[in-house]
């Protein structure tokens, strides 16, 4: 990444207060003179030289606040775009911004430290945001109620359930203070219901903190409950292809049949662009 923001990064700045909400006394800036949350320019990646591009000429931008989902075939590179954005790897072409200083990460295993509480374990990331040893405790049960985890703040890992588990890595995220979140299929190895209770929080999450947010998912129905906009990604070489503006009005449910409606023509596009594929 070439951008400014990387440099900002380097010298351990916050970009935050260039995108976020101006001054009383400044008059608002119109909408378009809004920075994105993330901008992905013209991105390719290539992993060996001479070998086939992951990813190639990918165009993203992502607004404040906005939730966008990324769907697409095994292997087609939702990982690496969003391995790109984290800026965890430096793209071979093109160019990403992204607002926040450090995006926060949330991937499928919640990998949390065993040894530590559910408390423990969302102090550590607030301790590595340089949050004080006395708000510490007060912060990270904030966060653990935010989750719906009242009272399991002082459970060891091991007594949690695979859904509190994500609950706490969810709220270690959310520790992290950032506007931006990356989600890397969070849910997918949950049951249908805890995944269910898991969507309504990552709703309201969203909504109450205001943040910009890319979903990775396999599951094409809970891309089109959670997010504002799906985006459809094709493989070898992995881009963007398509795109669903989801209008659907909230509450929204998996099983709605408005959901579903929608949920049908994206399958549909993506058994084409799979087959044509071949896999
Ligand atoms: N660090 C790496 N070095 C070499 N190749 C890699 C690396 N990371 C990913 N790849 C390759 O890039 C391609 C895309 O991988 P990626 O993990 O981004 O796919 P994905 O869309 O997230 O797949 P899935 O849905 O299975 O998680 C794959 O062919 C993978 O082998
Ligand atoms: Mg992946």
């Amino acid at each position: 990444m070439t951008s400014t923001i990387r440099s900002q990064q380097e010298v351990g700045m916050s970009t935050r207060s260039l995108t976020e909400a101006p001054p009383l006394e400044q008059a608002p800036r119109p909408a378009e003179a809004v920075r994105p949350a993330v901008q992905v320019d013209g991105v390719s990646q290539l992993f060996q030289r001479g070998g086939p591009p992951v990813l190639q000429g990918v165009d993203l931008t992502v607004a404040p606040g906005e939730f966008v989902c990324l769907l697409g075939a095994s292997g087609c590179g939702k990982s690496t775009l969003l391995n790109l954005i984290a800026g965890l790897v430096q793209p071979t072409a093109g160019h990403i911004e992204v607002t926040a200083r450090r995006p926060a990460l949330m991937f499928q295993e919640p990998a949390l430290l065993p040894w530590l509480t559910a408390a423990g374990n969302v102090e550590l990331a607030l301790r590595a945001r340089g949050v004080g040893r006395g708000e510490r405790r007060q912060e990270a049960l904030r966060l653990l109620h935010l989750v719906n985890l009242d009272g399991h703040g002082g459970k060891r890992v091991h007594e949690l359930s695979g859904g509190m588990r994500q609950r706490v890595a969810l709220a270690r995220a959310l520790a992290q203070d950032s506007s931006v979140l990356l989600m890397d299929e969070p849910f997918a190895a949950l049951d249908a219901i805890t995944r269910d209770v898991l969507h309504q929080e990552l709703t309201r999450v969203w909504g109450e903190q205001g943040l910009s947010i890319v979903f990775v998912t396999h599951n094409v129905r809970e891309a089109v409950q959670l997010g504002q906009r799906v985006v459809l990604m094709g493989s070898r070489p992995g881009r963007i292809v398509r795109e669903w503006q989801i209008d659907i009005s909230h509450p929204r449910t998996i099983e709605s049949p408005a959901v579903g409606a929608l949920a049908a023509e994206i399958t549909s596009e993506l058994h084409q662009e799979i087959s044509r594929h071949g896999h």
